[in-house]
């Protein structure tokens, strides 16, 4: 399962990175406008930072302004994958960029038909959104299973990248679902390595290990 960080962050990113645990970059509007920095800047300085692929969300909602949107943004780097709304608009924009070879991220998805029908235009991801699904007293987690499903029923070869995740547990029921990818902010990602139990084993190791007068260097 690759781990991809919402986020536009570069601190965060470059933290993340260094530790080798991720695998791409996803951004949206609201998270370039909480950065309060330049996107094609941002999206820029992510796309050195990772070598995987760093979605960039177009912010246009017709066919026209979209593609063009589409290509400025997959012209800033190879890794760039362009990011687009499960719209009718959209799903035209993603065939047609992905016949020019560039990366799509088709993004919010909240049914199993609307997936189906971004897997057919050739979306190399698709973005359903478990969160978003959750917060009005639906099963996201359903969604995902359901995909998983369609897709192997019949090789499609888009890659489902759960996201608006909120909590580690989210990232284990992705993994049991057979998610491709999970996006999730870095937080989230950094808390996986937590468990109470080994913070106490490494306290007790410590003060067994003192007893010992012994050191390693
Ligand atoms: C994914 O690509 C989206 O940017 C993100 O996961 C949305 O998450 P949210 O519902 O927490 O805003």
């Amino acid at each position: 399962m690759k781990f991809f960080v919402d986020t536009a962050e570069t601190a965060d990113i470059a933290d993340l990175s260094a530790m080798g645990l991720i695998d791409g970059v996803t951004t949206n509007p609201s998270l370039i406008a909480k950065s309060g920095r330049d996107f094609k800047t941002v999206i820029a300085e992510i796309c050195k930072l990772v070598d995987g692929p760093v979605s960039a969300e177009v912010a246009a909602m017709d066919y026209a302004t979209m593609i063009k949107e589409g290509r400025v943004l997959a012209k800033i780097a190879p890794n760039v994958a362009v990011k687009v709304p499960l719209t009718i608009d959209g799903l035209k924009v993603c065939r047609a960029l992905r016949a020019d070879g560039i990366m799509v991220n088709v993004t919010l998805c909240f049914s199993a038909n609307q997936a189906l029908l971004a897997a057919k235009a050739g979306a190399s991801f698709i973005s359903p959104f478990i969160g978003r699904l959750d917060d009005i007293h639906l099963d996201g987690m359903e969604l995902i299973r359901e995909i998983r499903t369609i897709y192997d029923n019949y090789g499609f070869e888009t890659e489902i990248l759960a996201a608006s995740i909120r909590t580690a547990n989210h990232i284990r029921e992705c993994a049991l679902a057979g998610a491709d990818v999970a996006t999730a902010p870095a937080g989230i990602l950094k808390g996986l390595s937590q468990h109470p139990l080994t913070d106490k084993g490494l306290q007790q190791f410590a003060a067994d290990w003192a007893k010992t007068g012994q050191s390693i260097l």
